[in-house]
């Protein structure tokens, strides 16, 4: 048996955890194995939306064991909360029973925040737009090798360890521009949580991974963020602080990149991007207003609103070959519809040549080229089926589906659970 893997190929928010929810039910483990609460995953049940922050889109079904992966970073204080608001959001689901974490999963102190919003807020920093979730001081802490893992809350001297770091931190940002709380409180909401953390359980998550597969059982690696926020792929320094890759998946989990399956990759039909850094197809004024409300591109996290832009076909090749992607997921092609027109950037062009594939950097003189095509009239959104769809959305879907190496298989067509079409290749010929 393999492990298939869901993957971000823009800057995030491209439906992962939707797409995640409709197919979860075939697996047998759903496991999340980069970052932590800076993702924001939705998922709809019920008529009702919830966001996700570290809990595995699987959580819901009680089938399905659901894991908090090596390569992850868990904030206990915003753990308990996710998991409270998600009891009261359904009360039959029961993470107690259906979630394991990682003993090597880092945590994410309280300092780490704080640092965030010290970095993000001082002029002497690069100010990146992060979600002010500590995910960069957690992950530069591991890096260090000076920060504290899950499996470590049993050490006996680990309240003296938390203790530690937090005064050392609380001494590093004296004199800076952020409002300190009281120690002894966010101190003491640490430990409350890490107490609450004692319900759930916590294990050598690789060997419970490794084990499942030898028995035949099916894994689906859940990515948080996506290719172009990538540490080492993405658009740096604009990037988050964990492997989105596929790659990423293989090392978060510890499971051999030898038995990856399918490899799921997620792209909106038009791109967004939240926070700071390149965004070469980027759309402003009325029309990217109109897609940012129509589409409802505010941060499911931060509620920040989503810059817009054009769907960018040299950076999702770029995403589609480092990820080895074999199935693309459109997302979103209704909030397109009505349009008179809608834009795809084909290549960029340089003085002395094209660039087909790129992301990450690209020179300063190089030019997005826009192919624009013809808009669709009327609601996609209760669509059954593909063939029914209008003909030009399915001769954009052609034409992407001529342009990157690997095959559109389902197209989003609004947030339901059921909003979602299969699609054949030959109802694409008109
Ligand atoms: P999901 O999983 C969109 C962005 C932030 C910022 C940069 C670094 O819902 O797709 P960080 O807090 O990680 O240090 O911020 O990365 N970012 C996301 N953007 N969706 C996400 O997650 C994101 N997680 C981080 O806006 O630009
Ligand atoms: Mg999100």
């Amino acid at each position: 048996m393999n492990m298939d893997i869901v993957l971000g190929l823009q800057w995030g928010d491209e439906g992962k955890g939707k797409f995640i929810d409709l197919i979860s039910e075939d697996y047998d483990i759903a496991a999340r194995f980069n970052g932590g609460a800076n993702a924001g995953h939705s998922i709809e049940r019920n008529g009702k939306r919830i966001t996700l922050k570290s809990l595995p889109s699987g959580i819901f079904m009680k089938d399905v064991q659901n894991v908090i992966g090596t390569g992850t970073v868990l904030d206990p204080v915003s753990f308990r909360k996710e998991i409270l608001n998600l009891q009261l959001f359904d009360e039959t689901v029961q993470p107690e029973k259906n979630l394991i974490i990682s003993r090597k999963a880092h945590f994410v102190l309280p300092t780490h925040r704080l640092v965030d919003v010290f970095m993000e807020e001082n002029p002497d920093y690069t100010t990146i737009g992060t979600t002010k979730n500590g995910i960069a001081q957690a992950y530069s802490n591991k890096i260090l090798r000076q920060n504290l893992r899950v499996g470590d809350m049993e050490l006996p001297d680990f309240k003296n360890r938390v203790e530690q770091i937090l005064e050392r931190d609380y001494r590093l940002l004296a004199g800076g521009n952020v409002v300190l709380p009281p120690l002894e409180e966010i101190s003491s909401e640490f430990f409350e949580a890490v107490d609450f953390l004692k319900k759930f359980t916590r294990t050598e998550t690789e060997i419970f991974l490794n084990t499942a597969l030898s028995e035949g059982k099916r894994i689906l690696a859940e990515g948080s963020q996506a290719a172009m926020l990538d540490i080492d792929h993405g658009t740096y320094p604009y990037v988050t602080s964990s492997s989105t890759t596929a790659a990423g998946a293989s090392s978060g989990l510890g499971i051999s990149p030898k038995k990856v399956g399918e490899i799921f990759g997620i792209a909106k039909a038009y791109c967004t991007r939240v926070g700071n850094g390149m965004f070469p197809t980027e759309v402003f004024g009325d029309l990217g207003e109109e897609i940012r409300h129509k589409g409802h591109e505010f941060g499911s996290n931060t509620g920040r609103p989503r810059r817009i832009g054009w769907l960018d076909l040299p950076a999702l090749r770029y995403a589609i070959m480092i990820n080895g992607v074999t199935q693309v997921i459109l997302t979103k092609a209704d909030i397109l519809s009505g349009m008179e027109s809608v834009a795809v950037c084909t290549h960029y062009e340089l003085e002395d040549g094209t660039i087909e594939r790129i992301a990450g950097t690209l020179p300063e003189n190089a030019r997005p080229v826009l192919k624009s095509m013809e808009g669709w009239e009327g609601d996609i959104s209760s669509l059954e089926n593909a063939s029914d769809l209008p003909d030009e959305l399915k001769e954009f879907l052609s034409f992407l589906n001529r342009e990157l190496d690997v095959p559109i298989t389902y197209l989003s067509i609004g947030p339901g659970r059921n909003q979602i079409l299969k699609i054949k290749e030959l109802e694409l010929v008109k």
